[in-house]
């Protein structure tokens, strides 16, 4: 320990790294030279961890924040028994498979000589604002491996990430690579909550108690997936919606990746995440290293709503493109569902038009205008436009856009081909594929190797050409299938396995570059509805298409798991046509703007079958979208009523953050004389403030009476409503 003293000393002049930042948001990284602890203070969070005995790095606590004088100390163990060495049960930071250790590691590495025993120990250390970097190394082997801290000084989210560095002589294979491990204090009665779905029924929130053995989450699929999302939260005891201690996290990768939630009989709990270790490996050349995504990770003391809401405004003021001021969602139209892969220049103008006169800002033209696009057997690929179709190219059709007053945007997937197209016949080894083997088609269509430099190039060059060619502002940029036979026809056989990794990077790198050469184009990411959606892709994604069910019903649950961990301010919702292609559901227009409205709204019906009324309806949501929408893309949500929790009723409720106007939402499911409708007890208003209400869309006079905030949380507000799937809205509104 002496020794480690001294090799630290220098940093210890800058023991404290102090940020003069206004008063809410002050975050600090520092390091107690007496008790060996670091530790980072930001919004109502305190991360620490520290040295051990030999430079073992330790957690030792992630909670509540604690006053700067409180003291910590590094927990000593003793053995538990004969089978458990105390290295075993250890909570670690990052610990190497290596020693006696049995659980998820973050690390886990083999030499050429074939020895797979890595023991990572404390070298040096660095302090940053808000961040703190440290050096660990193998103790016989020069394999090094820097951890990066943040804290945010907002929310107290903490980002975690490892980059492991060959520093010897020969090629060292990473088999596995976490970006980091949690712990949670010991012994407390746990329930982990994360998301589950498939394709058109993504973001279902499932919940179970932590027990002692593992629950893996993650995907082998080269991509996010739909099956399960990089989010978890973990509740203790009683903790709810509105009280009690949450832990979350969320990991920013759009590849292979994984979470595993490990409780040992002790009762310690750990949470490990990063890449996916299943047909993982990873070869450095001596000198060569990896880094691992980043995975965040917060504390709430106030439930699952403000782990949320941290979220939120974590990603909108932290992650996605121009935060902290993203620029607020414009009103879209889609004609998918209207037209499916039949588009052209007359019928999509004509859509273009009726779009206008109800008040949206972007038109996006989506599948079906390129190649020999005319289903989905053929066309991927070619990027160039059907000149059937479109005969005089798109400029026509993106001017008379423009003229409307519109943005235009347009739909690709560039990362795919058919087999029937001419970038496959040309190049049939540019598809991932392993030798000899057959290549899986999903939805006809083939995965590209884009881990090669040269299939990297040709999509950023086609990319880049369509959006210097045309006037675009917008690129719905989807990922139609999953992948499969993950092996390259550039890479040896011996890195055949970093395939999945390679693509992911240069996806990222396409999305960087498109951005920084065309900086006011804006990209949503859609895979097959919301298959990408994570914290690496909103990096670079301005919005997601959470799903491609569009039944309003069915949307209020995929809308409020969408939410557990992302802002709804990035999530687009499309107004579409009655009954449903999901299931057939008939829904009023009313019901459908409403549900929508609770995100990034968008219209996807077929305009040419609306008549004059529903136009007129239309417009009047169209219109109060507008008035309310900073309040729901940018304000705080809180979940009222979850459709999760299977009552006849849900209800979200968006305060905007100066808590000048609030918005209510409620839906009735189905309407019975058996169940009650109590008043609705909203959230987040300021207590001491008087607020109006109104309906958002309705009759002048409607009003109820001017109450004080606090009336309405605690008194609340009656919403009648009667009927299978109605909804209604409200406007609260300051009274100065
Ligand atoms: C995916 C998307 C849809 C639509 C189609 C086009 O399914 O999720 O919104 O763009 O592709 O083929």
């Amino acid at each position: 320990m002496t020794k480690l003293k001294s090799r630290i000393a220098p940093s210890l002049i800058a023991a404290l790294v102090a940020l003069f930042v206004p008063q809410a948001a002050v975050a600090q990284a520092s390091f107690d030279a007496e008790s060996g602890i670091f530790r980072l203070d930001g919004g109502d969070v305190t991360y620490a961890f520290g040295l051990g005995e030999g430079g073992v790095l330790k957690s030792i606590y992630w909670g509540p924040r604690i006053a700067a004088s409180d003291r910590l100390s590094v927990p000593k163990l003793g053995d538990i028994s004969s089978t458990d060495p105390a290295s075993s049960i250890d909570a670690q930071e990052y610990p190497g498979w290596g020693g006696a250790f049995y659980t998820m590691p973050a690390l886990k590495a083999a030499w050429p000589d074939g020895n797979r025993d890595v023991v990572l120990r404390y070298r040096s250390s660095k302090l940053e604002p808000n961040a703190v970097v440290i050096e660990l190394a193998d103790i016989r082997r020069p394999l090094g491996v820097t951890l990066r801290y943040s804290i945010d000084p907002a929310s107290g989210i903490v980002g975690r990430s490892a980059r492991i560095t060959n520093n010897d002589r020969v090629t060292v294979r990473v088999d596995e690579a976490a970006s980091a491990t949690w712990s949670l204090p010991v012994g407390g009665d746990y329930r982990l909550h994360y998301l589950t779905g498939q394709w058109a029924g993504e973001w279902q929130l499932q919940s179970r108690p932590v027990t002692a053995g593992s629950t893996v989450i993650g995907s082998r699929r080269g991509t996010t997936g739909h099956e399960a999302n990089p989010w978890f939260a973990i509740s203790r005891g009683e903790a709810r919606e509105d009280h009690g201690p949450v832990w979350f996290g969320a990991l920013a990768w759009s590849g292979s990746w994984q979470i595993g939630v490990d409780q040992n009989p002790r009762g310690d709990v750990r949470i490990v995440g990063g890449y996916n270790p299943f047909d993982f490996g990873y070869r450095l050349l001596p000198g060569q290293s990896l880094d691992t995504p980043v995975f965040f990770g917060g504390y709430s003391d106030d439930g699952m709503g403000k782990a949320s809401r941290l979220l939120h405004r974590f990603e909108l003021d932290t992650v996605v493109p121009g935060s902290p001021k993203p620029r607020l969602r414009p009103i879209l139209y889609n004609s998918w569902e209207a037209t499916g892969f039949a588009v052209d220049e007359r019928g999509q103008a004509a859509l273009a038009e009726k779009a206008a006169s109800l008040g949206v800002e972007r038109f996006v033209v989506d599948d079906g205008w390129f190649g020999a696009r005319n289903n989905d057997k053929a066309g991927l690929g070619d990027w160039t436009v059907n000149s059937r179709k479109f005969p005089r190219g798109l400029k026509p059709l993106i001017d008379r856009v423009h003229g409307l007053g519109m943005e235009f945007g347009l739909w690709v997937e560039p990362e795919m081909v058919n087999a029937d197209s001419d970038l496959f016949r040309a190049h049939p080894d540019w598809v991932m594929h392993m030798p000899d083997r057959p290549r899986s088609e999903a939805r006809n269509q083939m995965v590209l190797d884009l881990s090669r430099t040269d299939v990297r190039d040709l999509v950023l060059e086609t990319m880049d050409r369509l959006l210097r060619e045309n006037d675009i502002q917008f690129i719905k940029w989807d990922h139609n299938r999953d992948f499969s036979e993950p092996g390259s026809a550039a890479l040896p056989p011996e890195d055949q396995q970093r395939v999945a990794t390679e693509y992911v990077r240069n996806f990222y790198y396409i999305l960087d570059e498109l951005r920084r050469r065309h900086p006011k184009v804006e990209f949503e990411s859609c895979a097959g509805g919301g298959g990408r959606v994570d914290l690496g892709v909103l990096h670079r994604a301005d919005q997601v298409w959470p799903s491609d069910n569009t039944d309003p019903y069915d949307r209020l649950r995929i809308q409020d798991g969408f939410s557990r961990a992302y802002s709804p301010g990035l999530m687009m919702a499309w107004v579409t046509d009655s009954p449903n292609w999901a299931n057939d559901r008939r829904t009023s227009l009313r019901y459908r703007f409403l549900s929508s409205m609770q995100g990034g709204l968008g219209i996807g019906a077929d305009l040419n079958k609306w008549k004059a009324e529903d136009f007129a309806e239309a417009k009047r949501f169209v219109a109060a979208y507008k008035e309310i929408r900073e309040t729901v893309q940018r304000g705080d949500l809180h979940r009222l009523i979850s459709p999760q929790d299977g009552s006849d009723r849900s209800a979200t409720f968006y305060v905007s953050r100066d808590r000048r106007q609030a918005v209510l939402f409620a839906f009735l499911h189905s309407g019975s004389r058996l169940s009650k409708q109590p008043a609705i007890q909203v959230r987040g208003l300021d207590p001491a403030a008087r607020y109006r209400v109104r309906p958002i869309v309705g009759q002048p006079g409607a009003e109820s009476p001017v109450q004080s905030g606090a009336f309405w949380m605690s008194h609340g507000i009656e919403v009648p409503m009667t009927g299978d799937f109605q909804a209604e809205g409200r406007i609260f509104e300051i009274v100065p």
